[in-house]
Parts: structure tokens; C-alpha cells; sequence
């Protein structure tokens, strides 16, 4: 059978920074996202008898499959009962060479479009905790809008799953991505993660901050309070950079554009816009701001000569199914 899904990049408002379990993908504190308009990765997944082993493709070129990928079809062919190998087809709708590449968006939409192929209809914690065991981030896409990641306390990780806080429609919320001029990235997420877990001396102020920074982000999307919820994603992001930058070896994910953006947010914010900073592992910003605000930021962003380019994205929808075929 063959079945095709579609997924969404999530923003992290309340960062998931460090494992407690490196094989299950157990986080060591809760996270809250938004799932983001317009970044879509589009998989097809087939399984089919007459494979000898599995094949990806990512934008029609062939790549040696991730072992994050062959684990989640292992863990779907382990669920329904089957052997038969896969071919998966990804494509997305961003330019995965600018480093915005969603490992969120990609297993998100693998783990409907794989569970689907193999006759599994999973509820969305069951899916969201299948997303998650290709890469944490994943379980959060398959909600729209805001989404929570419960850790759990299980060392199975069945109590480890995402659920949605608010949908996209509670919130018309402007996000303007800054994508900067910077190499490719030279350590991952799981790398920079497990780095701070281990030698930062900041770790365990950081993983009782999330405690906090989760309750004020829930109440500032339930009262669409900008400022509250910028400012503390804002801190939330600036702290997850700091534990990271104070771990062994130094990590630092930023690049001068990642600085020049920070700095004009400030400057910018002096002369009355409304406008919060937040980065994931890797040098473009994410800028949350309110609809008045966006015409003129994004002609500010673009005036930096280190910004290659701006996108306007906002809430998105979570994971779906596109189509299924059976033979
Ligand atoms: O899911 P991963 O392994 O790509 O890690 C994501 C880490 C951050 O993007 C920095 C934070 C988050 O919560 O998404």
C-alpha cells in the first residue's frame, strides 16, 4: 500500500533541550510550538514485496536512508506485523539548502504516511509518539497551531507524547523568518543537546526555568498577550543558546547575521515595533510580531546586507493525509 501525508515546521516558543533517554527520544522537561504555515514536507511511503531493502528519496534524489528513518519504519513494520521493505519519497516545500530544513515537518509526515501504507490507523498521541522517535521536535507537528509536549515519566515512553493547546484559527499571529548568510551546520540539535546535558554547568537552572517559561507561555496563547509570550520565548531562546554555548566543547549555533537581526530587533523595538527574536539550533530568527508591524520589519530585515531573505509565516496546520492507494 501507498499512502502520502503532509507536514508542517514547528517553532519551539519553550525549547526541548536534552534527553533524559537518547534511544526513545525521551525529553528531559516539556516544550510548547507553533506549527508553521507554508513549511511543508510532503512524504509518500510505500511498501512493497518485491524491495530488497528500503529506499528514500528526498526532493527525487536518492539518499542513503537516516538510521532514524529505518528505525521508524522498523517500529511501524514491528506495529503491523510485517516485513516488507519501503520506498519513501520526501519532498519539501523550502529550500532545505538555506539550513531550514524540518527534521519536525519530515518525520511528522513520515510517521502518518508510513503508519497508513502498513494499514495502521493510529489515534494522534499514538502518532505523535511514533513522530517523536525519529526526532523529538516531530511529535509537536502533528497538531496545528500551539502544541505541547508532555516529557512523561515512563521509561518506555508511553506517557511521552504532544497534545494541542490551542488551534491555528485562536491566533492570527505573524512569524517573519530571517534566513542569514552562514555555512552548513557543524553540530546537530541531538549533538548540541546532549553536549549541554552532560558538561553544562547551566543545565539544571535551565531544565527548572522550562517549568516556568511552560506556565507563562500556556497563559499568554490563551490570552493572545504578545508580550508576554515574546518576551518569555524570547528569554527562553536566548537561555537554551547560552546553556548550549557554555557546554564542552563550546557550541554556538549563531553566525554575524544571527547578531545583526538581534541587534536590529533592538533598535527596532526602540522606535516602537512590536517584535521578539527566538532561534532553534541554527543561525536564522524567527521574529514573532503583530500584523501592523510586519510591512516595515520585513523591509528592515531585508535592508541587512547578512539577511538573504524573509518569509511570512504564521499558525499552521498539523499532520495529513493526502492519499492512500492499495494495489
Ligand atoms: O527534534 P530535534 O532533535 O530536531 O531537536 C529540536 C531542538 C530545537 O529545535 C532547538 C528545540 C525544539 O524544541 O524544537
Amino acid at each position: 500500500m501507498r499512502a502520502t501525508a503532509v507536514a508542517n515546521a514547528n517553532l519551539a516558543l519553550v525549547k526541548y533541550w536534552g534527553k533524559r533517554d537518547e534511544k526513545l527520544i525521551l525529553p528531559q522537561h516539556g516544550s510548547i510550538s507553533l506549527t508553521l504555515q507554508g513549511l511543508e514536507t510532503r512524504t509518500s511511503v510505500t511498501f512493497d514485496r518485491t524491495l530488497a531493502h528500503d529506499d528514500v528519496l528526498v526532493n527525487g534524489k536518492p539518499v542513503p536512508p537516516a538510521g532514524r528513518v529505518l528505525g521508524l519504519l522498523d517500529l511501524v513494520r514491528g506495529m503491523a506485523g510485517s516485513d516488507c521493505r519501503a520506498r519513501v519519497e520526501s519532498e519539501n516545500s523550502f529550500p532545505t539548502a538555506v539550513g531550514l530544513a524540518s527534521s519536525a515537518a519530515a518525520f511528522a509526515a513520515l510517521a502518518l504516511a508510513a503508519s497508513r501504507a502498513a494499514g495502521l490507523f493510529l489515534d494522534q498521541p499514538g502518532l505523535s509518539r511514533l513522530a517523536r522517535q525519529g526526532s523529538g521536535s516531530a511529535c509537536r507537528s502533528i497538531y496545528g497551531g500551539f502544541a505541547e509536549w508532555l516529557p512523561g515519566h515512563r521509561p518506555d515512553g508511553s506517557d511521552s507524547f504532544a497534545e494541542p493547546v490551542a488551534p491555528e484559527e485562536h491566533w492570527d499571529l505573524p512569524v517573519l523568518i530571517a534566513l542569514v548568510r552562514s555555512g552548513a551546520k557543524e553540530v546537530s540539535s541531538a549533538q548540541g543537546m546532549a553536549r549541554s546535558v552532560a558538561t553544562s554547568p547551566f543545565y539544571p537552572a535551565w531544565r527548572e526555568q522550562a517549568a516556568k517559561d511552560l506556565n507563562l507561555v500556556r497563559q499568554a496563547i490563551a490570552r493572545r498577550d504578545l508580550a508576554l509570550l515574546g518576551r518569555v520565548a524570547e528569554e527562553n531562546a536566548m537561555r537554551m543558546h547560552a546553556v548550549a554555548m557554555a557546554a564542552e566543547p563550546p557550541t554556538l549555533y549563531w553566525s554575524p547575521g544571527t547578531v545583526a537581526v538581534l541587534e536590529k530587533v533592538r533598535s527596532l523595538r526602540r522606535q516602537g515595533l512590536e517584535v521578539y527574536p527566538s532561534m532553534d539550533a541554527g543561525p536564522h530568527v524567527h521574529l514573532l510580531t503583530s500584523r501592523e508591524s510586519v510591512a516595515a520589519l520585513r523591509v528592515e530585515l531585508l535592508a541587512l546586507p547578512e539577511v538573504s531573505e524573509v518569509r511570512l509565516s504564521g499558525p499552521g496546520p498539523g499532520v495529513r493525509l493526502l492519499d492512500v492507494e492499495t494495489p
